[in-house]
Parts: C-alpha cells; structure tokens; sequence
C-alpha cells in the first residue's frame, strides 16, 4: 500500500500503481461489455467457469513458460502461511486448465469467465497491472472448426460492443514441425544478434519464438522466416480449413506468418484482434489460438483445446475513444420515483414507501435524511425523476401522500392506499 501525507499530516492511502478504481460510469460500461458477452456465450453453448485469483505459482511457470515475459518479470506473488509460492493470476487459462484436471470434466465442454488479471508490467496507456478479462476455453475438439468458432465468438462480442475490427491469424505448428522452424529462427537470429534486446539475447537459445514477440524487438525482422513455411502437412491443412471456415462465415482475417502470441502454450492456430485503426503489436483488444498440449503438460489427459481473451480495459477504452460508446442501461428504463420526507418522524414511512416503490418495480430513491423540502427537488430534479411523493407531517395525519409531477410542476393529495395506482 503507498501512502502519502494528507494536509492534515494523517497518512492518505492510494491505490497501487498501475491499478484502477472503476468508478460507476465505467464500471457499469465494464459490466455492460459483460452482459453482452454473456448473450453470445449462452447463444454458443458455454457455461460459466469462476476460478480462485490466487494459485500456485508453478502453475504458471510451468503452462505459460519461464521464458515468457509474463513469468520472467511480471508475477505478482506471494507466500501463503506454509510459505508456499502463489500468485494473483496473470490470465485466465492456465487456472481453467487445473481445475479441468482437477475436477475430472467431462472430455468435451465450453467454459467462459471473467474477471480481474494481474501483471507487473510498466504501467501505460492500455496497459494495466490489474485488468480485467473476458474469456474462453473450448476442450476436446481437435477440430479446425472449434478454432474457426473461437475466432468467430471472439470477433462477434467486439463487434456487438460497436469495435471495427482487423482479425490476424497464424498457424506456429504444432510441437514436432515448429522445432524445425525454431532451428531455422535460431540461424536467422543468431545472424542478426546485435539488433536483439538484452532479454532477447539472453532467451533465443532456449526460447527463439519469443523474439517476434517481444515488446522491444517484435516488427524489427520484417525478413524473418515465416512460420508457415515450416509446417508439416497436417498442421498446413488444419490451417487452410480453419481459413476455409472463417470464409464460409464471411470473417475476414489477414494472414500473419510472423504472430506467435506471448505465452508458450500455443500450437497450431493463433489470433488477435485488433481496433481496425489501431494495429500496434501492443494494442490487442484480444488474443488466442489453440494448446493441444497444455492439459497433459500439467498432468491430464491428452485433449486439445483451444480459447481466447479478450482486455475488457481496452475494448472500453477504444469505444470511449472514438465516441462510440453503444452502453445503454442494462435494465428497461423503469419510471424514476424520488421520496421526500419532509417534518418530524417522516423518515420511517417514507422508507417504508420506498420500499413499495422498489418492490412494485419502479426505481426509487430518497435522502432519509433532515434537509428542507427545497433541496430534496433540487436532488429529485438532478437524479431525473418523473415524480416526487411528498412525505409531510400533515399528509402523515391524514394518511396520504403529496405526489408532485416533476415535469408540470403540478401537486395532488393522494391516499396512502392510492399510491401505487396513481404511478402507474
Ligand atoms: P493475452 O494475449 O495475454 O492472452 O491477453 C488477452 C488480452 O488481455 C489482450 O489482448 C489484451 O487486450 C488484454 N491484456 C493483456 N495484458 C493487459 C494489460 N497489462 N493491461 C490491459 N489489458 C491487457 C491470454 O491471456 C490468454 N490466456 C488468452 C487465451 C485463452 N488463449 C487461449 N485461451
């Protein structure tokens, strides 16, 4: 926790670097994102899947890779009681995948989930230490068909949230083709050593891929051998199907020989998605592909699977950016009711009143507390309501309410029994 000194020399505490307070505006438009997501998945066949923040941190070195620059400087970790290693999640999969195994699923299911990642990376535009994402996991089907639907639900949820997209895909083969493209890699780096990062420099023996990922070299090597030039004949026709299918459902794509994603458990497929006026490597609104191998790396089964997830922080940034802010209300727009208590002991039937309102299905909203009639309008005019119903002292005599229309300014005195009759 940082803390800083307040004016009145009292410590003040701030929110760690990197990380957000979702104030209501954005978070009911993260919220939003997250119900229309929940549309499609429902519309896709797949249930919800809510896994623990923390877990062990040899989960991951072992599903991303202690290459990976996740796993190399970005964990957030920590020891629980028994001084064991855990850490908050940097993504999404590699939780789902444990409990697969863990739990014994049945070998073909769809999972989605949501919720908060976290990475020390340097803090910057896009780029948090806590975000959010939302995600699948789609195991046991080896078929190009399940990439082409990942790919497809994946673009459809950005789109339904009003992104213009670019979709990039590639296929980096699976783990017998892709150790002859990673020999061939290796003599191109080697060749072109002095322009590599410190990192990069360090890693390409043991890990050349992650150099066309890296934040510093990636884009660097425009003349770097293309992984779909290296792949065996089973991985070329999977990836010429998967191509096939995007087409047949009208998804246009873009070839990237040289993508390869960031974490070391991809085979075959991979994708991202890109805002169409924003193709940075580092501006992804999402990412994934398939990892037939990750379920038996971490000891199960041998299933394929295949996912993808997309930053919630940057697909609500990209909308606001361009104005295309498509958030409604998550609910129907209900008619707005402000209750004004008004005199001595008018507090508990005015709460009592309110709570008719809610439960009668309006949306109701009150001060319960003393301030002067005046300055309640003030706060009914600014929230919106339609009408105000005036708890006074003498209505509380008479067993009635004043019910004051917000528009036309106009009063009435309505029985207590007659309220909700006289709303609606
Ligand atoms: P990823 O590409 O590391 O993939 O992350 C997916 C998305 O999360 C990115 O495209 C980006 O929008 C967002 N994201 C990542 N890091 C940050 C950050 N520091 N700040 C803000 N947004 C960020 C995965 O996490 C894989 N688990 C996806 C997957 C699922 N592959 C197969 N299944």
């Amino acid at each position: 926790m940082e803390l800083q000194v307040a004016a009145t020399g009292e410590p003040r505490f701030q929110r760690v670097r990197g990380m957000h307070d979702l104030l209501p505006e954005k978070a009911t438009r993260f919220r939003q994102l997250e119900e229309k997501a929940k549309m499609l998945f429902e519309l896709y066949g797949y249930g919800e899947m809510r896994t623990p923040i923390l877990e062990p941190l040899s989960l991951f070195e072992r599903a991303l890779g202690t290459t990976t620059d996740i796993v190399e400087k970005e964990m957030f970790t920590v020891k629980d009681k028994g001084e064991r290693a855990l850490c908050l999640r940097p993504e999404g999969t590699a939780g789902v995948v444990r409990a697969f195994i863990e739990q014994n699923f049945r070998k073909t299911i769809k999972l989605f989930y949501m919720g908060p990642m976290f990475r020390a990376e340097r803090p910057q535009k896009g780029r948090y230490r806590q975000f959010f994402q939302i995600g699948t996991e789609y195991f046991g089907n080896p078929s190009p068909a399940a990439d082409a639907e990942t790919i497809q639900l994946s673009a459809e949820i950005l789109k339904s949230a009003g992104v213009e997209i670019a979709i990039r895909i590639n296929s980096i083969g699976c783990a017998t083709c892709r150790k002859n493209y990673q020999k061939i890699l290796l003599v191109f780096l080697k060749k072109n050593f002095s322009q590599l990062c410190e990192n990069c420099k360090k890693r390409m023996e043991r890990n050349p891929l992650r150099v066309l990922d890296c934040k510093g070299d990636s884009g660097k090597f425009p003349n770097a051998p293309k992984t779909t030039e290296y792949l065996c004949l089973e991985c070329k026709q999977h990836f010429t199907q998967v191509q096939e299918l995007l087409a047949a459902v009208e998804i246009p794509f873009e070839i990237f020989p040289h993508l390869v994603r960031g974490l070391d458990y991809y085979t075959r497929t991979v994708f991202e998605i890109f805002a169409k006026d924003k193709k940075g490597s580092q501006d992804a609104l999402a990412g994934g592909g398939r990892y037939d191998g990750l379920v038996r790396e971490l000891g199960g089964p041998d299933t394929p699977a295949v996912g993808f997830a997309l930053g919630v922080d940057r697909v609500i940034a990209q909308l606001e950016e361009t104005g295309k802010i498509p958030m409604g209300r998550s609910s129907p727009e209900r008619k707005k009711i402000f209750v004004a208590a008004v005199g001595n002991n008018t507090i508990p039937k005015a709460f009592q009143l309110l709570t008719q309102l809610r439960r009668a299905g309006f949306e109701a909203d009150a001060l319960l507390k003393e301030q002067s009639l005046k300055s309640q309008m003030r706060m009914a005019d600014s929230w919106g309501a339609q009408d105000c119903v005036i708890v006074g002292e003498d209505e509380l005599k008479e067993n009635s309410v004043t019910l004051r229309d917000m528009k036309n300014q106009s009063q009435k005195k309505v029985p207590w029994d007659a309220i909700l009759s006289a709303l609606q």
